[in-house]
């Protein structure tokens, strides 16, 4: 049998035997999205560390637990913290928690993160509507094994951040006045920002905004047939363009500035998806 599935299968053995919820919205929530669970009348909670096998973030700011319950009256299942390939987990264990929240039930995967700007057109604050992805220096999270009780050797990548959900989105953003641009996300490792140069190739290859994960968990998800959408909070302008050093600290103040728009953003986005 296939480690991957094996520890997949203990995990969630283990969540079930404290809650039987079965979700049907998963969110991950990404920098400064922290204080998020407030919007969820909880069920259940569950902390990373108590399930053996799960892998734990060591990111400043990055909490780590499941928060089971409703919005709006919606079963939802939201990740307060996730694990990024360069705190040095296999690719597999990244996209471990995406897979799980999928076998718990969940059909609709909501992602956000923070983005450094790559297109000109953006300022530090604003938000974009992630309409595609390149996932960049980072590997596919299906190689190895083809897991067929998850999906196919093979997916179909053209429509991962599926356009349905992105009208839901944009019409949540109109209804609630915030500006939301559309775009690419490009995925890089990490966890050192990018150089100029990289940032001038990643705009000819057709990217908006940069960060250090979603694509994989996205690629993942689209794997087990869940349906994906996702928003970035741009959190600083990309290297060479900002005019300053690039800091952990400076993307983690402009994500939490942003945090009470992206909260409404993200609350109204669930309402209208689920
Ligand atoms: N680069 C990569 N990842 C990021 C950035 C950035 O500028 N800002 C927030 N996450």
């Amino acid at each position: 049998m296939n480690n991957t599935f094996l520890k997949l299968q203990h995990c969630l053995a283990q969540i079930r035997e404290k809650t039987d919820f079965k979700p049907k919205v998963a969110l991950v929530l990404g920098s400064g999205l922290g204080s998020f669970a407030e919007e969820v009348d909880i069920v259940a909670t569950i902390n990373y560390e108590d399930i053996e096998g799960f892998p734990i973030s060591t990111v400043p700011g990055h909490q780590g637990r499941f928060v089971f319950g409703h919005i709006s009256k919606i079963p939802v299942i939201v990740m307060q913290g996730r694990v990024h390939f360069y705190e040095g987990y296999s690719i597999a264990d990244v996209v471990l928690p995406i897979r799980l929240m999928r076998l718990l039930g969940a059909e609709i995967l909501m992602l956000t993160n923070a983005v450094g700007s790559i297109n000109l057109n953006f300022a530090a604050g604003d938000f974009m509507l992630i309409k595609d992805h390149i996932l960049y220096g980072v590997p596919s999270p299906l190689i190895g094994h083809n897991i067929d009780d998850l999906g196919t050797r093979f997916p179909d990548m053209s429509e991962v951040y599926k356009k349905t959900l992105c009208e839901k989105i944009s019409s949540a953003a109109k209804s609630l006045d915030i500006e939301l641009h559309e775009g690419v996300y490009l995925q890089t490792s990490g966890p050192n920002f990018e150089t100029p140069a990289e940032i001038r190739a990643y705009r000819a290859m057709g990217a908006d905004v940069v960060g250090m994960s979603t694509a994989c968990e996205a690629v993942a998800a689209n794997h087990m047939g869940m349906h994906v959408c996702g928003i970035s909070c741009v959190s600083n302008l990309a290297a060479g363009i900002s005019k300053t050093p690039l800091t952990h600290d400076e993307v983690q103040e402009m994500a939490d500035k942003a945090a009470p728009q992206f909260r409404a953003l993200v609350t109204e986005c669930i309402k209208r998806i689920g």
